[in-house]
């Protein structure tokens, strides 16, 4: 039966000084996840599997291609749809710039954060529309390895859970941990495991 595996791109530059959006380098914690991803997709296969070929799928953003890059297998792709949630004229700045710059935003954000949609960016919402296509193919693929963003994985999650899209901006989806998700017909299976790092 088909797997389907998530993580986040190892930690960021820009995670290390708190900005957000951007297309930062990893910091060198995020390349120490990177070079130890395949022998946690090894350890989530299995002994039994772990000739299973992988395809694996990436944002077009540097980060999670570096995170990539010490995988395997032949079958890269890059998809604009999994780019991180596009923060607009907030994209680079800090929390604490966003609220000082645009304390109303910053409020409205927190009232409703899957709907709230950043000046010339998107919401969560607009993540969720964008992702269908996405959505759509991995039904059609088998064992997927996705590396891409953690507002993008909430939503991606939350479609796998069952977990109404409308909850998905408060999942939490750590930095540096390999999520597997083995979709059966009443529910999905999950694991989870944490690299040391
Ligand atoms: O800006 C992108 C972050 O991954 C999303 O975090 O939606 O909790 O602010 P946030």
């Amino acid at each position: 039966p088909r797997s389907i595996w998530l993580s986040r791109h190892g930690e960021s530059e820009y995670n290390l000084t708190g900005q957000i959006g951007g297309d930062s380098n990893l910091s060198e914690r995020g390349w120490r996840y990177a070079k130890r991803l395949p022998e946690l997709v090894l350890k989530s296969l299995g002994e039994e599997n772990k000739h299973t070929n992988l395809t694996v799928w990436t944002s077009t953003l540097k980060r999670t291609q570096q995170t990539s890059s010490f995988l395997p297998y032949k079958r890269k792709l890059q998809w604009k749809a999994l780019d991180e949630l596009d923060a607009g004229e907030c994209d680079g700045m800090t929390y604490e710039e966003i609220e000082k710059t645009f304390p109303e935003d910053f409020k409205a954000r927190d009232d409703d954060k899957y709907e709230y949609r950043y000046r010339g960016g998107e919401s969560y919402r607009d993540i969720v529309i964008r992702l269908e296509p996405i959505i759509m193919e991995l039904e059609r693929q088998e064992n997927i390895l996705i590396i891409t963003h953690q507002a993008v994985l909430r939503c991606l999650y939350a479609y796998f859970m069952n977990v109404p899209q409308e909850e998905s901006p408060w999942m939490s989806i750590p930095l540096h941990t390999l999520i597997k998700l083995e979709p059966r017909a009443y529910s999905t299976l999950v694991s989870r495991i944490k690299a040391d790092i």
